[in-house]
């Protein structure tokens, strides 16, 4: 029988739905050695939070955080919240010995996220990030091929996330959602919002990060704060591209937008080895594209695999060959994770101190936009 883990969800917006489906779906597809229980949830306005917690079956709800934080009968708080909330929260459960499941990005720069790391480290506390897109199906097969060396050789890597949404210039910063266009509340735009996924899926595919050179644009300049009603000037990027080095030699080109028009979420990827290449894009999320070179040379082509058999990652989990699963299935796959690392005591990457490694590269990208030169990582 697996063991209870009892969680105390903060926010209940677009992430802490997805968790929450997370939670509640794990233990029907994966033999796994803990069970998440819908302790508590939390938010500050009382109707809202019961109704999501009514809706989605938690058992309790706070509208302070520290109240859940100090709760005795919470294991591990999920923070889904945004961004200028991390460090505190974070902090806050290290010392009241929670486990943490921490959105990204891990903080609002590499200061808070140090200090973050050094309260989970000090605590001994299990903690993760969710940078889910390392457990989407195909892009764990990346990861795989890649470490097969089935790539050779890595010459080059290039990721795009590409949005439109933010072109209307009377759409206001702040509050629900719209907090991502608040550099008080967001720490920054597409570079810690959107690149920071990129980021980390490099990171973990293709090594570190050395040095980086960027630039970014703000395209609209002012912007009606939600709170005050008054037009403030908008500083978080717009739209930021950045080259880089990898410390296995390869390049990195990287770009993110909220301004290209027709693109709604487009993450695509793609590394280019001695052997092999392989790409991979969210809208087609369950293929990974592959091109061999030792294939016989009049057969020679890119592959689209699909990615839905029993022998590859995850999928001996769900439906038969041939069923494809989508953008949830990747947060089901980190909560089964990290209660399975919880069963063996081994950490559940990416840690915060993984996690710290892509905020050092978003803080290198925004301070060589600034100064327009190349910066050590
Ligand atoms: N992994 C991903 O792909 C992904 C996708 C979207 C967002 N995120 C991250 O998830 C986090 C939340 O983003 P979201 O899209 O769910 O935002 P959202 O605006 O949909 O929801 C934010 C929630 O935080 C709550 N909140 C705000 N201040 C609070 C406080 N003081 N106390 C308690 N609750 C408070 C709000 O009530 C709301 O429920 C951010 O860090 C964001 O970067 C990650």
């Amino acid at each position: 029988m697996p063991k209870p883990l009892n969680i105390g969800m903060i926010g209940y917006g677009f992430m802490g739905r997805a968790h929450t489906n997370g939670y509640k779906r794990v233990n029907d597809f994966f033999d796994l050695p803990y069970r998440p229980v819908l302790k508590a949830a939390c938010a500050r306005d009382k109707d809202k939070i019961q109704a999501f917690a009514t809706n989605w079956g938690y058992e309790s709800i706070e509208t302070d955080w520290r109240k859940l934080v100090e709760r005795k009968d919470i294991d591990a708080i999920d923070i889904c919240v945004p961004n200028n909330l991390h460090k505190e929260i974070a902090i806050a459960c290290a010392a009241n010995k929670k486990m943490i499941l921490c959105e990204k990005p891990l903080a609002m720069n590499t200061a808070e996220g140090e200090e973050m790391c050094a309260a989970v480290e000090k605590a001994g506390v299990a903690n993760t990030v969710w940078y889910n897109y390392r457990r989407v199906p195909a892009v764990t097969m990346a990861k795989n091929l890649i470490d097969e060396g089935r790539l050779g050789k890595i010459f080059h890597y290039r990721a795009n996330f590409l949005q439109d949404w933010t072109i209307n210039a009377d759409l206001p910063q702040g509050g629900n959602a719209l907090w991502r266009l608040d550099a008080a509340a967001a720490g920054s735009g597409v570079t810690g919002d959107l690149l920071a996924h990129c980021i980390d899926t490099a990171i973990w595919l293709n090594g570190s990060i050395t040095d980086v050179s960027a630039m970014t644009e703000t395209f609209i300049k002012e912007r009606t704060h939600t709170a005050t009603g008054q037009k403030q000037k908008v500083t978080i990027d717009d739209a930021c591209s950045f080259m880089c080095h990898f410390g296995n030699g390869s390049l990195g080109l990287f770009e993110s937008t909220r301004y290209a028009r027709g693109h709604k979420a487009l993450y695509t990827l793609e590394v280019n080895g001695e052997k092999a290449s392989l790409k991979w894009d969210l809208h087609d999320l369950h293929r990974l594209q592959y091109f061999e070179y030792s294939d016989e040379g009049k057969m020679r082509g890119w592959k689209s695999i699909h990615v839905s058999d029993g022998d590859q990652p995850y999928m001996n989990k769900w439906w038969v060959p041939g069923l494809q699963i989508g953008y949830e299935h990747s947060f089901v796959h980190q909560v089964a994770d990290f209660l399975e690392s919880l069963g063996k005591g081994t950490p559940c990457g990416p840690t915060f101190r993984d996690a710290l490694e892509t905020q050092k590269v978003c803080d290198a990208v925004l301070s060589r936009a600034a100064s327009r030169s190349w910066k050590d990582v």
